[in-house]
């Protein structure tokens, strides 16, 4: 897989007149609900709460993009684990590629290393860029829901979907403060009001419950195709978990890695204090709005204990209660 950004996206090839997505897009979008959501415009495509930045490249992702057999989507909620999840399938799907001490993590942030379907591919002035200019096996990120990349992804091709999810009190702090520290768009808005829209299923890419539910029951209906994993489970044990991600993508460790030590050595590559404290991701910015070192703030499990009282501990609780009633989900 190649180190590939925003910039490397290659042109489309035949597609039709770039009005014509953008036009039909806005002809759609007249008829969808739509909501401001804390400074943050959001439309209702699909039961999914879209940013509106993204909508014409979403659609434009449902128009043109084909998966291969060979491709391998990271579908997350934002603050999921996105980011971890991104640095460890690029370095074990490319560990015979890269020596550990010249590796792409310690240069570029791995959101920019595995590229975003509606937020790099699909954004771009060409609305069809010509994705099989990539080697096999090319990995893309999604933070939209099963159902949208039904069509596209699991209906016409056997490629593999991981999901991560996370326990949802951690992930609206860990969202709360990335929206707050957003430039130019970031605002600061109180807990309360934010735990409420959330717990109203309206936030990026929300209701969360219908969000995992979908990657939860696809998991289990067809466990070879997506592999349903949890933040909280791979800080317990990421070597377990990076083996069960290489076996999934079908790139197991051999035993003579496994003796030498390669997961080991992975892991900590791609640990929270190695990336957070890289160069890269200290400094550099993944797009006028976001520094790198947004992604990485604590990286732990429970820090929602130290923000949330225990009304709204009880509030979350009760919707993920109902919400996931029945679905043998657990946080
Ligand atoms: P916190 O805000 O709780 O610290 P995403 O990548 O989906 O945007 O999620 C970001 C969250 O994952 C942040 O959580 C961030 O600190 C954490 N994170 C980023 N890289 C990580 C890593 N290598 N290991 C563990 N957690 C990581």
């Amino acid at each position: 897989m190649e180190n590939i950004n925003e910039s490397s996206v290659p042109a489309r090839v035949d597609a039709e007149d770039s009005s014509t997505d953008d036009l039909q897009g806005q002809e759609l979008l007249q008829g969808l609900e739509k909501a401001s959501w804390h400074g943050v415009s959001l439309c209702k495509y699909k039961g999914v709460w879209c940013p509106l930045t993204v909508f014409v490249p979403t659609l434009r992702c449902e128009k043109y993009f084909k998966a291969r057999d060979t491709d391998i989507i990271l579908a997350t909620l934002p603050k999921a684990g996105t980011t971890w999840l991104k640095a460890l399938t690029f370095a074990v799907v490319n560990r015979s590629r890269y020596p550990l001490d010249k590796h792409p993590l310690l240069t570029s942030n791995p959101q920019s290393l595995i590229p975003s379907l509606e937020f790099n591919i699909y954004d771009q002035e060409n609305e069809n860029p010509d994705l099989d200019l990539i080697p096999d096996p090319r990995i893309f990120s999604t933070h939209t829901h099963y159902d949208s990349l039904v069509s596209t992804v699991v209906v016409e091709s056997k490629c593999r979907v991981i999901h991560i999810c996370r326990n949802p009190l951690d992930q609206v702090i860990s969202l709360w403060h990335f929206m707050i520290n957003m430039i130019g768009i970031g605002r600061f808005v109180p807990l309360d009001e934010f735990l409420e829209t959330y717990c109203q299923g309206m936030h990026v890419y929300g209701p969360f419950w219908e969000h995992v539910l979908g990657y939860w029951n696809a998991h289990l209906k067809s466990p070879e195709k997506v592999l349903f994993l949890k933040y909280e489970d791979l800080k317990k044990d990421i070597n377990f978990s990076m083996k069960k991600i290489a076996e999934f993508i079908g790139f197991p460790f051999s035993l003579e890695e496994e003796k030498a030590g390669l997961i080991e050595e992975i892991a900590k590559l791609c640990s929270f204090d190695k990336l957070k404290n890289l160069e890269v991701n200290k400094v550099g910015m993944h797009s006028p709005h976001i520094k790198n070192s947004y992604f990485f703030r604590k990286g732990e499990i429970g820090d929602s204990a130290n923000y949330l009282t225990p009304h709204m501990v009880d509030r979350i609780e009760k919707v993920v209660e109902e919400k996931f009633e029945g679905s043998g989900l657990k946080f």
